[in-house]
């Protein structure tokens, strides 16, 4: 009996290496997810009420959009609200939802004249229903937009969009309308929240803290990360540039080797 071939099993050992596409380093990014941190620490420092601090941070939200828009990035996802962050007192959770509100309904003009498209990630139903009605009008009055495609996460946490994912899979199995065979790791990204987007290239968290906090966790696998030296408050389009022109610097792998 002739021996089992076993060529084609061997075969990518005895290869050399793929390398890398001459495009995975450099260029602008498609999709840049900035973590924007730092804002009671700015409001410390000049002695400003909390609140304060929040409000700035959304202004800084507003030019980084602009910049974002004018420096070709197709994809921008802030986190603006983590599901932690309902943890905090209760008068900083009021200021900050207060200040979300406001934001969404003041923006909206403005991000349709400049062509934004906003969407939100998170878990939207725990903000309430002017706030859920708020986000509906928003993500329906700027679905038109083209030039850039805005995600707010709010009210999110990735660890918990991906429990939501696997029980959204785990009850299809269950039901038989999907066999194991089946769940990959590109099935379950079309469960995640940003189903249908590319992964984020880019993760700028400001404040100087080097850390996730829980955003994106799945989607930032190859990500690139940046931890500028700058409270949120004080972001601008400055400091967007100096994280853009580092990723064009850096060369990516994703695994695989440069030559
Ligand atoms: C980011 O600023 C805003 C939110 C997390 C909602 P912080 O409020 O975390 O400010 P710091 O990091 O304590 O300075
Ligand atoms: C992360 O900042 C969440 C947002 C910026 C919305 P936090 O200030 O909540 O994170 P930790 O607590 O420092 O990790
Ligand atoms: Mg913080």
């Amino acid at each position: 009996m002739a021996a089992p071939d076993t060529s084609a099993a061997l075969e990518p050992a005895t290869q050399a290496p793929a390398l890398l596409p001459a495009s995975a380093g450099g260029g602008v990014p498609v999709h840049v997810g900035i973590i924007m941190d730092g804002n009671r620490r700015w409001a410390q420092a000049r002695g400003l009420p909390r609140a304060l601090g929040h409000k700035a941070g959304a202004e800084a939200a507003r030019r980084t959009i602009e910049a974002a828009a004018d420096s070709g990035i197709r994809w921008l996802t802030l986190f603006a609200f983590s599901s932690e962050n309902w943890n905090r007192p209760e008068e900083e959770v009021r200021d900050l939802t207060g200040l979300l509100g406001l934001y969404l309904r003041h923006e909206v003009g403005q991000l349709v004249k400049n062509g934004v498209r906003l969407r939100v990630i998170g878990d939207r139903k725990r903000f309430g229903p002017d706030i859920a009605e708020a986000i509906i009008t928003a993500e329906t009055r700027t679905a038109g937009g083209t030039r850039l495609n805005l995600n707010v996460a709010l009210s999110y946490g990735a660890r918990a969009e991906i429990v939501a994912a696997t029980r959204a899979i785990a009850a299809d199995v269950a039901a038989g309308t999907l066999r194991l065979e089946d769940v990959t790791e590109a099935l379950v990204s079309s469960r995640l929240s940003t189903a249908g987007m590319p992964d984020p290239d880019l993760v700028i968290r400001a404040s100087g803290e080097q850390r996730l906090s829980n955003f994106l966790l799945w989607q930032a696998a190859y990500a690139e990360f940046t931890f500028p030296d700058v409270l949120w408050p004080d972001f601008g389009a400055e400091h967007l540039r100096a994280a853009l022109a580092e990723y064009a610097g850096r060369e990516r792998r994703f695994g695989l080797r440069s030559g």
